[in-house]
Protein backbone atom coordinates (compact mmCIF):
# COMPACT_ATOMS: atom_id res chain seq x y z
CA UNK A 1 0.00 0.00 0.00
CA UNK A 2 1.31 3.19 -0.95
CA UNK A 3 0.34 7.38 -1.21
CA UNK A 4 2.61 9.19 -4.09
CA UNK A 5 2.11 12.45 -5.05
CA UNK A 6 0.22 12.45 -8.20
CA UNK A 7 0.97 16.18 -9.46
CA UNK A 8 -0.41 19.21 -9.13
CA UNK A 9 -3.96 20.62 -10.68
CA UNK A 10 -3.90 23.76 -13.23
CA UNK A 11 -4.99 25.31 -10.19
CA UNK A 12 -1.91 24.26 -8.18
CA UNK A 13 -3.71 22.10 -5.90
CA UNK A 14 -1.34 18.82 -4.22
CA UNK A 15 -3.10 15.44 -5.54
CA UNK A 16 -2.29 11.86 -4.37
CA UNK A 17 -2.32 8.85 -5.92
CA UNK A 18 -3.35 5.72 -3.45
CA UNK A 19 -1.89 1.80 -4.76
CA UNK A 20 -3.64 -1.02 -3.06
CA UNK A 21 -1.45 -4.41 -3.91
CA UNK A 22 -2.58 -7.61 -2.89
CA UNK A 23 -0.81 -10.85 -2.88
CA UNK A 24 -1.95 -12.47 -6.46
CA UNK A 25 -0.45 -9.14 -7.70
CA UNK A 26 -4.37 -7.56 -7.91
CA UNK A 27 -3.44 -3.58 -8.09
CA UNK A 28 -5.60 -0.75 -7.92
CA UNK A 29 -4.49 2.65 -8.01
CA UNK A 30 -7.35 5.23 -7.00
CA UNK A 31 -6.37 9.31 -7.44
CA UNK A 32 -8.62 11.94 -4.83
CA UNK A 33 -8.98 13.60 -8.18
CA UNK A 34 -12.68 12.31 -8.71
CA UNK A 35 -11.83 9.35 -6.55
CA UNK A 36 -11.17 8.28 -10.03
CA UNK A 37 -9.77 4.59 -10.75
CA UNK A 38 -5.96 5.15 -12.44
CA UNK A 39 -5.10 1.53 -12.79
CA UNK A 40 -6.27 -1.68 -11.97
CA UNK A 41 -4.20 -4.86 -12.87
CA UNK A 42 -5.46 -8.27 -12.58
CA UNK A 43 -3.67 -11.59 -13.66
CA UNK A 44 -4.98 -14.04 -16.02
CA UNK A 45 -4.79 -18.14 -15.49
CA UNK A 46 -1.28 -18.12 -16.25
CA UNK A 47 -0.36 -15.32 -14.32
CA UNK A 48 -0.28 -12.07 -16.80
CA UNK A 49 -1.05 -9.16 -15.38
CA UNK A 50 -2.98 -6.29 -17.50
CA UNK A 51 -4.33 -3.09 -16.58
CA UNK A 52 -8.56 -3.51 -17.22
CA UNK A 53 -8.99 -0.39 -17.03
CA UNK A 54 -9.24 2.73 -19.63
CA UNK A 55 -7.55 5.73 -18.06
CA UNK A 56 -4.54 8.40 -18.92
CA UNK A 57 -0.96 8.08 -17.92
CA UNK A 58 -1.30 11.56 -15.29
CA UNK A 59 -3.57 14.06 -13.80
CA UNK A 60 -3.24 16.05 -17.26
CA UNK A 61 -5.29 13.58 -18.95
CA UNK A 62 -8.25 13.44 -16.33
CA UNK A 63 -8.14 16.83 -15.38
CA UNK A 64 -8.57 17.24 -19.63
CA UNK A 65 -11.70 16.39 -21.65
CA UNK A 66 -12.59 12.95 -21.02
CA UNK A 67 -15.70 10.84 -20.40
CA UNK A 68 -15.48 10.06 -16.26
CA UNK A 69 -12.89 7.85 -17.04
CA UNK A 70 -12.44 5.81 -13.74
CA UNK A 71 -14.71 8.19 -12.01
CA UNK A 72 -16.71 8.46 -9.12
CA UNK A 73 -20.10 9.96 -10.75
CA UNK A 74 -22.36 12.53 -8.42
CA UNK A 75 -24.50 13.93 -7.00
CA UNK A 76 -26.45 12.12 -9.75
CA UNK A 77 -24.79 9.00 -11.32
CA UNK A 78 -26.40 9.20 -15.11
CA UNK A 79 -29.32 11.96 -16.43
CA UNK A 80 -32.15 13.94 -14.88
CA UNK A 81 -34.21 15.16 -17.58
CA UNK A 82 -34.59 18.67 -18.28
CA UNK A 83 -32.03 18.99 -15.11
CA UNK A 84 -35.17 19.75 -12.99
CA UNK A 85 -37.04 17.70 -10.27
CA UNK A 86 -39.65 18.73 -7.28
CA UNK A 87 -39.18 17.46 -4.03
CA UNK A 88 -41.32 18.11 -1.12
CA UNK A 89 -43.47 21.05 -3.26
CA UNK A 90 -39.82 22.76 -4.30
CA UNK A 91 -38.53 22.65 -7.93
CA UNK A 92 -35.07 22.36 -8.37
CA UNK A 93 -32.97 23.29 -11.23
CA UNK A 94 -29.70 21.58 -12.26
CA UNK A 95 -26.29 22.38 -14.42
CA UNK A 96 -27.31 20.91 -17.71
CA UNK A 97 -24.61 19.83 -19.63
CA UNK A 98 -25.99 16.98 -21.73
CA UNK A 99 -28.51 19.20 -24.48
CA UNK A 100 -31.47 19.87 -22.16
CA UNK A 101 -29.93 17.21 -19.63
CA UNK A 102 -28.19 17.12 -16.24
CA UNK A 103 -25.48 14.06 -16.48
CA UNK A 104 -23.58 12.52 -13.95
CA UNK A 105 -23.78 15.40 -11.62
CA UNK A 106 -23.56 18.24 -13.74
CA UNK A 107 -20.59 20.84 -15.08
CA UNK A 108 -18.25 20.13 -12.19
CA UNK A 109 -19.78 16.56 -10.53
CA UNK A 110 -17.84 14.31 -8.34
CA UNK A 111 -16.03 13.33 -10.96
CA UNK A 112 -13.88 16.46 -11.08
CA UNK A 113 -13.95 17.92 -7.25
CA UNK A 114 -10.90 16.98 -4.58
CA UNK A 115 -11.85 14.37 -2.13
CA UNK A 116 -9.63 14.22 1.45
CA UNK A 117 -7.90 10.67 1.14
CA UNK A 118 -6.10 8.15 3.33
CA UNK A 119 -5.38 4.71 3.55
CA UNK A 120 -5.84 2.11 5.99
CA UNK A 121 -5.14 -1.95 6.41
CA UNK A 122 -7.03 -4.42 8.70
CA UNK A 123 -6.97 -7.98 8.87
CA UNK A 124 -5.45 -8.29 5.30
CA UNK A 125 -7.89 -5.97 3.42
CA UNK A 126 -6.08 -2.54 1.89
CA UNK A 127 -8.93 0.20 2.37
CA UNK A 128 -8.44 3.82 0.24
CA UNK A 129 -11.16 5.91 1.65
CA UNK A 130 -12.11 9.02 -0.18
CA UNK A 131 -14.04 11.73 1.49
CA UNK A 132 -15.89 15.05 0.23
CA UNK A 133 -18.64 17.34 1.74
CA UNK A 134 -20.74 18.64 -1.29
CA UNK A 135 -22.13 22.13 -0.64
CA UNK A 136 -25.72 23.23 -0.49
CA UNK A 137 -26.96 23.76 -3.50
CA UNK A 138 -23.80 22.49 -5.43
CA UNK A 139 -24.60 21.93 -9.17
CA UNK A 140 -28.22 22.69 -8.31
CA UNK A 141 -28.60 20.02 -5.60
CA UNK A 142 -30.00 20.52 -1.72
CA UNK A 143 -28.68 20.18 1.22
CA UNK A 144 -25.12 20.16 2.62
CA UNK A 145 -23.59 16.10 1.84
CA UNK A 146 -21.39 14.53 3.21
CA UNK A 147 -19.98 11.52 1.31
CA UNK A 148 -17.37 9.05 1.71
CA UNK A 149 -16.49 6.38 -0.75
CA UNK A 150 -13.94 3.27 0.22
CA UNK A 151 -12.10 1.04 -1.89
CA UNK A 152 -11.28 -2.11 -0.49
CA UNK A 153 -9.10 -5.03 -1.75
CA UNK A 154 -8.29 -8.25 -0.09
CA UNK A 155 -6.54 -11.78 -0.79
CA UNK A 156 -8.88 -13.21 -2.28
CA UNK A 157 -9.02 -10.66 -5.28
CA UNK A 158 -12.20 -8.69 -4.68
CA UNK A 159 -11.99 -5.26 -4.64
CA UNK A 160 -15.00 -4.03 -2.68
CA UNK A 161 -16.52 -0.06 -3.08
CA UNK A 162 -18.75 1.47 0.13
CA UNK A 163 -20.73 4.21 -0.29
CA UNK A 164 -22.04 6.20 2.13
CA UNK A 165 -23.59 9.14 2.47
CA UNK A 166 -25.79 11.96 4.60
CA UNK A 167 -27.40 14.58 4.41
CA UNK A 168 -28.87 18.44 6.09
CA UNK A 169 -31.51 18.97 3.70
CA UNK A 170 -33.60 16.45 1.52
CA UNK A 171 -31.59 15.67 -1.63
CA UNK A 172 -31.92 13.20 -4.11
CA UNK A 173 -28.52 11.02 -4.48
CA UNK A 174 -26.71 8.31 -7.13
CA UNK A 175 -23.46 7.21 -6.94
CA UNK A 176 -21.86 5.20 -9.15
CA UNK A 177 -17.96 4.20 -10.21
CA UNK A 178 -17.77 4.82 -14.16
CA UNK A 179 -14.42 2.83 -14.80
CA UNK A 180 -14.02 1.95 -18.09
CA UNK A 181 -13.14 -2.12 -18.56
CA UNK A 182 -11.38 -4.02 -20.97
CA UNK A 183 -10.33 -7.59 -20.02
CA UNK A 184 -8.03 -7.79 -22.57
CA UNK A 185 -6.24 -4.98 -21.34
CA UNK A 186 -6.61 -1.76 -22.03
CA UNK A 187 -5.44 -0.20 -25.77
CA UNK A 188 -6.15 -4.01 -26.50
CA UNK A 189 -8.81 -3.51 -29.33
CA UNK A 190 -12.06 -3.15 -28.43
CA UNK A 191 -14.71 -5.20 -26.53
CA UNK A 192 -17.18 -6.96 -28.80
CA UNK A 193 -15.75 -10.28 -28.76
CA UNK A 194 -16.21 -10.21 -24.90
CA UNK A 195 -18.75 -12.04 -22.94
CA UNK A 196 -21.56 -10.32 -21.04
CA UNK A 197 -24.17 -12.09 -18.82
CA UNK A 198 -26.76 -9.59 -17.28
CA UNK A 199 -29.09 -10.46 -14.28
CA UNK A 200 -31.81 -9.08 -15.55
CA UNK A 201 -35.35 -9.92 -16.85
CA UNK A 202 -35.86 -6.14 -17.62
CA UNK A 203 -34.44 -2.98 -18.65
CA UNK A 204 -35.78 0.87 -19.01
CA UNK A 205 -36.00 1.62 -22.50
CA UNK A 206 -35.20 5.24 -23.47
CA UNK A 207 -36.03 8.06 -25.32
CA UNK A 208 -33.52 10.43 -27.99
CA UNK A 209 -32.58 12.13 -25.13
CA UNK A 210 -31.27 8.46 -23.38
CA UNK A 211 -33.96 9.53 -20.63
CA UNK A 212 -36.36 6.39 -19.47
CA UNK A 213 -39.60 6.45 -20.64
CA UNK A 214 -40.95 4.45 -17.49
CA UNK A 215 -41.50 1.23 -19.41
CA UNK A 216 -39.74 -2.06 -17.32
CA UNK A 217 -39.35 -3.74 -20.51
CA UNK A 218 -38.73 -7.15 -21.26
CA UNK A 219 -35.46 -8.53 -22.24
CA UNK A 220 -37.01 -11.74 -24.10
CA UNK A 221 -36.35 -11.89 -27.85
CA UNK A 222 -34.61 -8.98 -27.83
CA UNK A 223 -30.98 -7.89 -28.41
CA UNK A 224 -31.21 -6.52 -24.38
CA UNK A 225 -31.24 -10.72 -23.21
CA UNK A 226 -28.08 -11.19 -21.45
CA UNK A 227 -29.56 -13.58 -19.24
CA UNK A 228 -27.53 -16.23 -21.04
CA UNK A 229 -23.57 -15.56 -21.65
CA UNK A 230 -23.52 -13.84 -25.12
CA UNK A 231 -20.24 -12.07 -27.14
CA UNK A 232 -20.75 -8.23 -26.57
CA UNK A 233 -20.94 -7.50 -30.33
CA UNK A 234 -23.06 -10.18 -31.64
CA UNK A 235 -26.14 -8.01 -31.84
CA UNK A 236 -25.08 -4.56 -31.15
CA UNK A 237 -25.65 -3.34 -34.76
CA UNK A 238 -28.89 -5.15 -34.81
CA UNK A 239 -31.78 -2.76 -36.07
CA UNK A 240 -33.01 -2.19 -32.95
CA UNK A 241 -34.87 0.77 -32.17
CA UNK A 242 -33.17 1.22 -28.58
CA UNK A 243 -29.62 0.05 -29.90
CA UNK A 244 -29.99 2.70 -32.55
CA UNK A 245 -30.99 5.32 -29.44
CA UNK A 246 -27.75 4.51 -27.76
CA UNK A 247 -25.57 3.81 -30.56
CA UNK A 248 -25.26 0.48 -28.87
CA UNK A 249 -25.93 -0.81 -25.47
CA UNK A 250 -26.27 2.08 -23.12
CA UNK A 251 -29.05 1.52 -20.85
CA UNK A 252 -30.37 0.58 -17.54
CA UNK A 253 -31.01 -2.97 -16.62
CA UNK A 254 -33.57 -3.79 -13.60
CA UNK A 255 -31.88 -6.83 -11.71
CA UNK A 256 -33.54 -9.70 -10.08
CA UNK A 257 -33.54 -9.61 -6.69
CA UNK A 258 -35.05 -10.64 -3.59
CA UNK A 259 -34.41 -8.53 -0.68
CA UNK A 260 -31.72 -5.48 -0.63
CA UNK A 261 -28.78 -7.92 -0.25
CA UNK A 262 -25.31 -8.53 -2.82
CA UNK A 263 -26.51 -9.76 -5.90
CA UNK A 264 -24.55 -10.69 -9.08
CA UNK A 265 -25.35 -8.08 -11.12
CA UNK A 266 -23.16 -8.85 -14.58
CA UNK A 267 -20.24 -11.25 -15.09
CA UNK A 268 -17.84 -10.31 -18.38
CA UNK A 269 -15.32 -12.87 -19.73
CA UNK A 270 -12.42 -12.59 -21.81
CA UNK A 271 -12.28 -15.89 -23.70
CA UNK A 272 -8.54 -15.50 -25.06
CA UNK A 273 -6.61 -14.42 -21.54
CA UNK A 274 -9.45 -15.93 -19.50
CA UNK A 275 -10.12 -12.71 -17.10
CA UNK A 276 -13.41 -12.85 -15.59
CA UNK A 277 -15.18 -9.88 -13.98
CA UNK A 278 -18.31 -10.15 -11.71
CA UNK A 279 -20.15 -7.40 -10.42
CA UNK A 280 -22.33 -7.76 -7.16
CA UNK A 281 -24.12 -5.04 -6.01
CA UNK A 282 -26.87 -3.85 -3.40
CA UNK A 283 -27.90 -1.51 -5.81
CA UNK A 284 -31.73 -2.06 -8.08
CA UNK A 285 -29.98 -1.40 -11.36
CA UNK A 286 -26.52 -1.28 -13.53
CA UNK A 287 -26.30 0.62 -16.78
CA UNK A 288 -24.39 -1.17 -19.33
CA UNK A 289 -23.10 1.00 -21.65
CA UNK A 290 -20.17 -0.03 -24.38
CA UNK A 291 -18.20 3.16 -24.79
CA UNK A 292 -20.28 4.09 -27.92
CA UNK A 293 -19.21 7.60 -27.44
CA UNK A 294 -15.44 7.05 -27.47
CA UNK A 295 -14.05 8.22 -30.77
CA UNK A 296 -10.29 7.92 -30.38
CA UNK A 297 -10.12 11.72 -29.51
CA UNK A 298 -8.74 11.03 -25.96
CA UNK A 299 -5.12 9.69 -25.62
CA UNK A 300 -5.00 7.10 -22.81
CA UNK A 301 -2.03 5.34 -21.35
CA UNK A 302 0.59 4.21 -23.25
CA UNK A 303 -0.10 7.18 -25.87
CA UNK A 304 -3.84 4.48 -26.32
CA UNK A 305 -6.23 6.20 -28.65
CA UNK A 306 -9.49 4.55 -26.74
CA UNK A 307 -11.63 4.68 -30.27
CA UNK A 308 -15.71 3.61 -30.39
CA UNK A 309 -16.25 0.26 -27.98
CA UNK A 310 -12.85 -0.08 -26.34
CA UNK A 311 -14.08 -0.30 -22.88
CA UNK A 312 -17.33 -1.25 -21.53
CA UNK A 313 -18.79 0.15 -17.95
CA UNK A 314 -21.01 -1.32 -15.51
CA UNK A 315 -22.14 1.26 -13.48
CA UNK A 316 -24.09 -0.14 -10.54
CA UNK A 317 -27.38 2.11 -9.45
CA UNK A 318 -30.54 3.24 -9.02
CA UNK A 319 -32.74 3.93 -12.78
CA UNK A 320 -31.71 7.30 -14.84
CA UNK A 321 -34.38 9.72 -14.11
CA UNK A 322 -35.97 8.52 -11.18
CA UNK A 323 -36.33 12.19 -9.43
CA UNK A 324 -38.86 12.25 -12.13
CA UNK A 325 -40.66 8.68 -12.13
CA UNK A 326 -42.32 8.20 -8.68
CA UNK A 327 -42.68 4.36 -10.31
CA UNK A 328 -39.34 3.35 -10.01
CA UNK A 329 -37.33 2.83 -6.46
CA UNK A 330 -36.77 6.24 -4.92
CA UNK A 331 -33.68 8.18 -4.77
CA UNK A 332 -34.45 10.34 -1.97
CA UNK A 333 -32.32 10.85 0.93
CA UNK A 334 -33.61 12.53 4.15
CA UNK A 335 -31.62 14.39 6.99
CA UNK A 336 -30.89 11.71 9.86
CA UNK A 337 -30.88 8.86 7.05
CA UNK A 338 -28.02 7.08 5.80
CA UNK A 339 -27.08 6.54 2.15
CA UNK A 340 -25.23 3.14 2.13
CA UNK A 341 -24.72 0.96 -1.01
CA UNK A 342 -21.72 -1.86 -1.87
CA UNK A 343 -20.58 -2.86 -5.00
CA UNK A 344 -18.05 -5.51 -5.35
CA UNK A 345 -15.60 -6.45 -8.73
CA UNK A 346 -14.55 -9.99 -8.33
CA UNK A 347 -11.11 -10.20 -10.70
CA UNK A 348 -11.01 -13.83 -11.55
CA UNK A 349 -9.78 -16.01 -14.26
CA UNK A 350 -10.35 -19.31 -16.30
CA UNK A 351 -8.58 -21.24 -18.32
CA UNK A 352 -7.88 -19.13 -21.91
CA UNK A 353 -10.32 -20.62 -24.49
CA UNK A 354 -8.15 -22.43 -27.10
C1 LIG B 1 -24.00 7.31 -20.09
C2 LIG B 1 -23.63 7.58 -21.53
C3 LIG B 1 -22.53 8.61 -21.52
C4 LIG B 1 -21.37 8.07 -20.74
C5 LIG B 1 -20.19 9.00 -20.66
C6 LIG B 1 -22.79 6.74 -19.42
O1 LIG B 1 -23.07 6.45 -18.09
O2 LIG B 1 -25.08 6.44 -19.99
O3 LIG B 1 -24.74 8.01 -22.26
O4 LIG B 1 -22.14 8.94 -22.82
O5 LIG B 1 -21.77 7.73 -19.45
O6 LIG B 1 -20.55 10.25 -20.36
Amino acid sequence: MTTQDYGKTDKGEAISLYTLRNRNGVEIAITNYGARVVTLKTPDARGRLADIALGFDSLKGYEGPNPYFGAIVGRYGNRIAKGKFSLDGKEYTLARNNGENSLHGGLVGFDRVIWSGKTEESNGVQKAILTYTSKDGEEGYPGTLKVSVTYSLSNNDDIQIDYLATTDKATVLNITNHTYFNLAGQGNGDILSQVMQINADHFTPVDSGLIPTGELKDVTGTPFDFRKPTVIGSRINDKDEQLVLGKGYDHNYVLNRSGNGLVMAAKAVDPPSGRVLEVWTTEPGVQFYTGNFLDGSAVGKNANNYAQRTGFCLETQHYPDSPNHPEFPTTVLKPGEEYKTTTVWKMRFVEPAK
